[in-house]
């Protein structure tokens, strides 16, 4: 029997029984904003070399790795990079995905800026949700966050594309003390009453270049005490197993938050995510070192699902749980997707 044969259908686990759900795939490691925690500017300037094209995966060979998961049981695909919408036609991509038997969901993690000029296009390719960051309202801290002089305006305005062209909207912010935590009362107000859901996110030690101290880190804690001095709200259920936010709904019905506190109440017991980097190269961490090339092995026809079965069921991944028992140097978010 060959080895696809073999594990069609069958849902890789991992050392710890975790099952592969959800696969990220990043598109390119461009962005067009330089956040300072996740591409600061210093590290990813004029100088950085990002990867060549010939490098990064074809939409053909994406779409090979996505069958794949498909036929592991795989079940939700988000894009990401860098900046996903930098990656000509990815409506095309979005297409070719939707038509993958078995995928339920697919979603875009993007900083919102290109979104007036592809979200239609994406919707109709059949995109089921986006998630946009925003981490300030504030044009000072935005501009000085995002480290590039864009207008908040701009984002928003990519948020208003979403909404017009149908998308489920998520809105991610990461907060940072000394940097916005003043924003977490400003965003909850602006998104109060939208049916987008606004998730506060912990400032994470990803990647090596982000001066991320245990200080820094304003913890989900903090972020419920500021809200509870003005909103009345309560718990609710996880969507799915392996919910990486905790939600929370306004008793008085204006809609729901998340708190992403994957430093302060790290969620690895759940993980199913694995990640594809713009070259090929499979991650089964955030916070991983190295990851293994799909690449080769695509470009000779390989057995893919062998190959996800295998490495999956290697796994024993747990980096938050274990944070500061290791030092490590890791890759950079921009580059693994997020
Ligand atoms: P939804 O299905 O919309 O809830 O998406 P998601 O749960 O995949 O969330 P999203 O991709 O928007 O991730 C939000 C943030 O959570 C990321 O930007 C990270 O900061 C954090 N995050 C997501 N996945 C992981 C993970 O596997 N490990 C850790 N430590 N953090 C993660
Ligand atoms: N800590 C927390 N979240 C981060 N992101 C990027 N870098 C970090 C970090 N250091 C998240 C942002 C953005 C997504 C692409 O990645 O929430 O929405
Ligand atoms: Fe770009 Fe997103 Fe990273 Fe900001 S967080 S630099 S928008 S990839
Ligand atoms: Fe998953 Fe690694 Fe994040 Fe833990 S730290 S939830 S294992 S990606």
């Amino acid at each position: 029997m060959e080895t696809a044969d073999k594990f069609k259908t069958s849902i890789p686990r991992d050392t710890l029984g975790r099952a592969l759900r959800d696969l990220r795939i990043s598109v390119t490691d461009q962005c067009n904003l330089r956040c300072g925690y996740c591409m600061p500017e210093k590290v990813f300037g004029p100088n950085h070399v990002f990867l060549q094209k010939e490098e990064i995966l074809t939409f053909e060979e994406i779409i090979l790795v996505a069958e794949a998961f498909a036929c592991c049981g795989g079940k939700k695909i988000r894009l990401t990079g860098g900046e996903p919408l930098l990656r000509p036609n990815l409506p095309e991509l979005v297409r070719s995905l939707r038509a993958i038997g078995g995928i339920k969901e697919i979603a875009l993690t993007t900083n919102g800026l290109l979104l007036p000029k592809h979200a239609a296009e994406l919707k109709a390719a059949g995109l089921d949700r986006v998630t946009l960051s925003l981490d300030s309202l504030d044009e000072k801290t935005f501009r000085r966050m995002s480290g590039r002089d864009v207008p908040v305006q701009k984002a928003l305005e990519g948020i208003r594309c979403a909404e017009e062209a149908g998308l489920t909207i998520k809105v991610n912010a990461v907060i940072i003390r000394h940097q916005n935590e003043d924003q977490v009362l400003q965003l909850a107000e602006h998104f109060r009453g939208t049916a987008h859901v606004l998730r506060f996110i912990e400032f994470m030690d990803v990647g090596n270049c982000n001066q991320w101290t245990p200080e820094k880190v304003y913890t989900g804690r903090e972020i419920l005490r500021d809200l509870q001095a003005h909103h009345e709200f309560e718990p609710i259920e996880a969507n799915h197993a392996g919910e990486v936010a905790n939600r929370y709904r306004y008793c008085d019905g204006l809609g729901e938050f998340g708190i992403i506190a994957s430093v302060s109440q790290p969620f690895c017991g759940n993980c199913n995510r694995a990640r594809l980097s713009a070259d090929g190269k499979l991650f089964t961490c955030l916070f991983a070192t190295s990851g293994v090339s799909l690449r080769d092995l695509i470009r000779k026809g390989g057995d893919i699902i062998g190959f996800l079965h295998n490495h999956w069921g290697k796994r024993s991944d747990r980096y938050s749980e274990l944070r500061g028992t290791r030092a490590t140097k890791k890759v950079e978010m921009s580059y693994l997707g997020g």
